[in-house]
């Protein structure tokens, strides 16, 4: 199963054409989460301590524990969202927050190493910005995730880029993003 998430808020979104694209070209099935219309929460102190009593216990069946399931279980990631404040929307790190659930997504070895439970094979990072994009927070940071944490074997980025900037012909930069996948 391919789990595509989508990230991405404004309703006439370059980034969402550019993964719509990307998924075309796969050909495959895929499920959406649109985190938009995800009553997501962040972890809060009551939600914190009820994970970590059920990570306790191994109990990974409650509600809470959905995304962070179908993440494991995906064959490839595909995650949508545009460049903000040098990074991504923050509905994106809640999303993190609530999968990153330890004993499903990783576990520690005794030396403190994480070690990866995840089965994709790879995760795609697909962004647009309105200047130039700096992966350092946004597909940077993903990267590390998958690859040091979730033990997803490789990473790739999507992106056009300049997409605000006058003078830059947007559709064709997108396009462009398009033809070269
Ligand atoms: C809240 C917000 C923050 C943004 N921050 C940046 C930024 O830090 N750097 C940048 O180059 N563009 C920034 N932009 C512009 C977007 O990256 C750009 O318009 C992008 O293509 C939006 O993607 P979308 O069409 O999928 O919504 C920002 C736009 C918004 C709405």
């Amino acid at each position: 199963m391919i789990l595509y998430i989508n990230c991405c808020v404004r309703e006439e979104s370059r980034t969402a054409r550019l993964a719509q694209a990307y998924l075309e070209k796969l050909g495959k099935e895929y499920k959406e989460v649109y985190l938009p219309d995800e009553n997501i929460q962040p972890m809060d102190r009551q939600r914190v301590n009820q994970r970590m009593e059920l990570a306790g216990k191994g109990d990974f069946d409650d509600e809470m524990f959905r995304y962070a399931r179908d993440f494991v279980e995906a064959d490839e990631i595909v995650i949508a969202a545009p460049y903000w404040d040098l990074s991504f929307p923050s509905l994106l790190k809640i999303y993190i927050e609530n999968i990153y659930a330890v004993g499903l997504v990783c576990r520690y070895t005794d030396e403190g190493e994480a070690v990866g439970l995840c089965k994709a094979e790879r995760l795609t990072y697909i962004t647009t910005a309105g200047g130039q994009y700096v992966p350092d927070y946004s597909y940077g940071y993903l990267k590390s995730l998958a690859m040091d944490f979730f033990g997803i074997k490789s990473t790739r980025l999507i992106k056009a880029e300049m997409l605000d900037i006058v003078g830059y012909d947007a559709e064709a930069i997108v396009q462009k993003a398009i033809d070269e996948m």
